[in-house]
């Protein structure tokens, strides 16, 4: 029999296409709000079309419908494949798919009509945020039921990452979006003031550390040994990088909130955390790379892996800022600039967009049967996406910097150097290249989207199907 009907390929190749169609609208409304802060001509006096509310409308796309549905869609092809079992119910796997586009048209209405509840991140309504809780619940049922149906005795590394995930993002949005309804389309979080922050940045940290890294991590440990054709680095730190990163990431939120009304020993705990948080982010990071130890001249010859090496590298870069930029005197400096927008970038866009988009590589040719169109396109598309990624963080960490000190500077007699429209003036150029960067990262996208479709309705078939590397497992 034939993986294709062991398995339940369906639904991997229902997510896997959306990650793609998600990912283009995430992305051009990131494009557009990059372009109304350097031209705000182009929020058009209409107020759906607005900076405000089209920006949680991009962050919702690019997290939860491009970078969740990348989850859905490798989640359930890793489970299935490490587990030699079939999805323990194709139902409710079905139930999951159509449910997460309904969140996702639910978002894509409500925000820019601006109905929102104004926590980042957690900005949908109480009625969508409960059809979120079930079909989190019944995808929770799908990968653990599957887990407990396997063939295999030993549950591979990258089953307890997504794992994790799973569970902590219920758990984080569960008691992140208890409100009380006071209509059907508006709620008041049951939390006041420092304490609805603090629990806003306890979900909030916890959605970058469980939605944008362990899920991600848990593709890293099944797709990189796989397209390496080598066992992973070593299963021992793997262990280790796993109990590690999880206990400390959920103390660390507090980085969130410094030089607020939260009492400062929180502050200075999750200043320590963070900073504790490099040490694990970084064993994952080797982990992943060192993978390829005696394998390296495979970077020069295979594009797909170097999505996924280059994706790596992102993540220790940004594992690496966001530690220094917990330390409170670094933060001073930082927080509310454009340093911010680099940091996160440097991580959603080198680290959670490349090892997605590397994935998708991985997965389409397997899923249908077919060889890669073109792997010169993949080449060219691998090449728009860093020149994008490095113009658009760089020019953020210019920008962000520059914006700190102006902001701070003071003249002998106290008073400030510079007026905010001053700085404001200073950022436009930035401005202008973030958009050249986010343009040239989409371009890629886009060539991408033309391969795929090229090689699913008319690549060359593969004569027995793509064989599986052994490797991983
Ligand atoms: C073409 C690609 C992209 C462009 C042009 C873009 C552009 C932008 C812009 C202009 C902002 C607002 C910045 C500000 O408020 O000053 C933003 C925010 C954000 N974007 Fe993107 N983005 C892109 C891709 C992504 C992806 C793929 C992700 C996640 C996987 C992502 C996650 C975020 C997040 C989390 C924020 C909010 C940051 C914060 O509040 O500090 N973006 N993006
Ligand atoms: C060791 C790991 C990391 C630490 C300690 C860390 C730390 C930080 C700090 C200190 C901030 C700025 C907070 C502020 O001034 O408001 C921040 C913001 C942010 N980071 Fe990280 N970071 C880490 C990794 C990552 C990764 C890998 C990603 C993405 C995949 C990411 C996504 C974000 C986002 C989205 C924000 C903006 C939150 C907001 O809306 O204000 N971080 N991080």
């Amino acid at each position: 029999m034939s993986a294709a009907s062991t398995y339940n390929y369906k639904i991997i190749r229902q997510f896997s296409i959306m990650t793609i169609v998600w990912g283009i609208v995430g992305m051009a409304v990131g494009l557009l709000i990059a372009a109304q802060l350097a031209w705000p001509s182009l929020n058009f006096d209409i107020p759906w079309l607005t900076y405000g509310r089209l920006r949680p409308l991009h962050t919702n796309a690019v997290i939860f419908a491009f970078g969740g549905c990348a989850l859905f869609a490798t989640s359930y092809y890793v489970v299935q494949r490490t587990c030699h079992v079939r999805l323990c119910s194709d139902r409710l796997a079905a139930f999951t798919f159509w449910g997460w586009q309904l969140v996702i048209l639910a978002a894509a209405v409500t925000l820019p009509l601006g109905i929102t509840t104004s926590k980042e991140y957690a900005e949908l309504e109480w009625p969508i945020d409960i059809l979120i809780a079930v079909v989190w619940i019944a995808y929770a049922y799908v990968f653990f039921g599957t887990i407990l149906k396997r063939r295999i005795k030993h549950i591979y590394v990258a089953n307890w990452f997504y794992g994790s995930f799973i569970i902590t993002v219920a758990v984080l949005h569960i008691f992140n979006s208890l409100a009380v309804p006071v209509s059907l389309l508006k709620s008041y979080s049951i939390y006041a003031g420092v304490q609805d922050a603090m629990v806003q940045w306890w979900y909030g940290h916890n959605a970058v550390g469980f939605f944008l890294t362990a899920g991600f991590l848990g593709m890293m440990y099944y797709f990189v040994p796989k397209q390496a054709n080598r066992p992973v680095y070593s299963y021992r730190l793997s262990v280790v990088h796993f109990w590690s990163l999880i206990f400390v990431y959920m103390w660390a939120g507090p980085h969130h909130l410094h030089y607020s009304a939260l009492p400062d020993w929180a502050q200075s705990l999750g200043m320590v955390m963070s900073v504790i948080l490099l040490a694990p982010s970084w064993g994952g990071m080797i982990n992943g790379i060192m993978t390829l130890s005696g394998a390296w001249h495979k970077l020069r010859t295979d594009p797909v892996l170097r999505f996924l090496i280059v994706s790596l590298s992102f993540y220790g870069m940004s594992t690496f800022e966001g530690p220094m930029m917990s330390i409170r005197t670094v933060n001073a400096l930082s927080h509310y600039t454009d340093w911010t927008i680099g940091h996160v970038h440097s991580g959603a866009l080198g680290w959670v967009a490349m090892i997605s988009l590397g994935c998708m590589y991985y997965l389409f040719p397997r899923l249908y049967g077919r060889e890669m169109y073109s792997v010169k396109l993949i080449e060219v598309h691998f090449w728009t996406s860093t020149i994008g990624i490095v113009l658009y963080i760089v020019s953020m960490w210019v920008a962000g910097i520059m914006q700190g000190l102006m902001w701070r500077a003071v003249n002998d007699d106290g008073t400030l150097t510079y007026s905010f429209i001053e700085t404001v003036k200073a950022m436009h150029p930035f401005y202008i290249i973030r958009f050249l960067g986010g343009a040239l990262f989409l371009l890629g996208v886009l060539i991408m989207t033309y391969n795929l479709i090229r090689t699913v309705s008319g690549g060359k078939p593969v004569e027995s199907p793509v064989p599986e590397p052994a490797g991983a497992h």
